[in-house]
């Protein structure tokens, strides 16, 4: 075994993550040979010295433990081997890895994001309910459940003798139709536990049986960007990320083991919503930025410009009156925003369709709308109440008021100008930031929610930072945000 940095080789050990591991040495209680380190950054190599954390000597490594995240297609098990000899999600791994298990389970019909790794303890931390951590999936439902539907499924319900329940679950797009038998609806599920096919048992006893299921997180890692069958290894941050939530999730009160039986559950005492709260004109890189920061920490991420946008498309494709706000209104409760940052209207996936210049234009116009606005905030709060970065205008100031971090960015005009152009496949420079002016004259000086800054809000010029920059600046205030919220 090389040299490593001491904090690697502490959090290597399980001991503690990198960043307390960091806090361990600085406070002096990390010694290699006898003396004290307390600096950052000094390598040692347990193999030939003696590193002591607190007086304990570092238990000797043996092989790295390996992490592997996958996303399972339907028709893999998830399992190491298959006495029947169906496909495995071991089939889908190089032959070196062979060695890794498979974390929890996903059944054979379910898709989705699978932790492989040899390091049983973690492994035993992701799964067992007492430690609380949060697993997200999609599932397609037959049906529309109705409001005490999903409550009874949050409260409990009786399987084969069995007292299951969800955590959390809420529809994201209802898909009316004519017959009965054709009208489905999508939900978005939260487990912190998880028994044998719980979200199939819990909706199917309820009478909304699911059609499709898959896992998009287990806790803060997420399947974005990984294609159906593919796989990467995990980078250390990611790992440490998660040894984070582990511990803070089972901080947490846990929830009654067995569940309630058909009563009104009181109001739990949720912890408030880690907002990360995003504002800024037009082109000053908001939306690339709160995606890319929601990634980095496996957050939600909501795009609040999006369902303004949405409204607009809305009432132009019915041909209503852009300042009619009371007609407006009514538009809002058709849309709804999802927690990848994707907006629908009528559950049509409407993303790409409200980013046309049109579109822009009559969003711009919709905004200013008293009665509109005052659904819009409400449903901005519903969505983003497990927390997450959301972007758009006020959210800082009058949806998330306490939000922990609060970014306005902003960029001169003409780089603006530039960013917008390039978006909308090199329009001309000119005509973008005649109409970006126009855009800000009428953001900034209307009545009702003007473009400004929240006075507790970072200003951050972007004009000379590159994306990767920004994303940075933004996530050391997350961080600084989140120790704070952790002291
Ligand atoms: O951020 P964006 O360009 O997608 O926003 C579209 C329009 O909606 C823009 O005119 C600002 C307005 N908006 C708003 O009034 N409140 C929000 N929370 C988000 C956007």
């Amino acid at each position: 075994m090389t040299a490593e940095r001491l904090q690697k080789l502490i959090a290597a050990a399980g001991i503690a993550s990198r960043r307390a591991a960091e806090r361990m040495i600085a406070e002096g209680r990390v010694t290699v040979d006898g003396e004290v380190v307390n600096v950052p950054g000094v390598r040692a190599d347990p193999a030939l010295q003696d590193i002591r954390v607190d007086g304990a000597r570092l238990r000797k490594l043996g092989r790295p433990r390996r992490y592997v995240i996958l996303n399972k297609p339907i028709g893999h098990l998830t399992t190491r081997s298959d006495p029947g000899r169906r496909s495995t999600v071991m089939d889908l791994l190089p032959h070196s890895f062979r060695s890794l298990v498979p974390v929890g389970r996903l059944d054979g019909n379910s898709s989705g994001l699978v932790l492989l790794t040899d390091d049983g303890e973690l492994a035993q931390r992701v799964t067992h309910p007492r430690y609380r951590l949060p697993k997200t999936y999609y599932a397609t439902v037959r049906g529309l459940p109705a409001e005490d539907v999903l409550e009874r499924a949050q409260r409990g319900v009786r399987v084969d003798g069995e007292g299951l329940r969800l955590d959390h679950v809420e529809v994201i797009a209802r898909f009316p139709h004519r017959a009965e038998s054709k009208r489905r609806a999508r939900l978005r599920v939260t487990l912190r536990g998880g028994r044998n096919r719980e979200i199939r048992r819990v909706l199917s006893v309820l009478g909304h049986p699911v059609l499709e299921l898959h896992r998009t997180r287990i806790g803060c890692l997420a399947d974005t960007g990984l294609t159906p069958g593919g796989w990467r290894k995990l980078r250390g941050d990611e790992l440490d990320e998660l040894r984070d939530l582990i511990r803070r999730c089972a901080g947490e009160t846990a929830a009654p083991a067995e569940p309630a039986d058909p009563e009104p559950a009181a109001p739990s005492a949720r912890p408030a919503a880690f907002v990360v709260a995003i504002d800024g004109p037009a082109g000053s890189g908001k939306t690339s930025v709160a995606r890319a920061v929601a990634e980095r920490f496996g957050f939600s991420y909501f795009n609040t410009g999006a369902s303004v946008r949405a409204v607009a498309l809305a009432a132009m494709r019915q041909d209503l009156d852009l300042d009619d706000g009371a007609s407006l209104r009514t538009l809002a409760f058709r849309v709804i925003l999802d927690p990848e940052g994707r907006v629908f209207l009528d559950g049509e996936d409407v993303s790409a369709a409200v980013r046309a210049p049109e579109v822009s234009a009559g969003a711009s116009r919709v905004a200013v709308h008293p009665e509109l606005r005052e659904v819009l905030v409400e449903r901005w709060r519903q969505f983003a109440a497990g927390g997450g970065v959301v972007e758009g205008r006020d959210i800082g100031t009058v949806v998330f008021p306490e939000a922990p971090v609060k970014v306005f960015l902003d960029a001169r005009p003409e780089i603006r100008a530039q960013r917008r152009s390039s978006d909308e496949g090199d329009r001309d420079v000119g005509a973008v930031q005649s109409e970006l002016n126009r855009r800000d004259h009428t953001d900034s000086g209307r009545a009702v929610a003007p473009l400004r800054r929240a006075e507790d809000a970072h200003h951050l010029d972007t004009s000379d930072l590159t994306l990767e920059e920004t994303v940075e600046r933004v996530a050391e205030l997350v961080e600084a945000a989140r120790s704070r919220a952790l002291d």
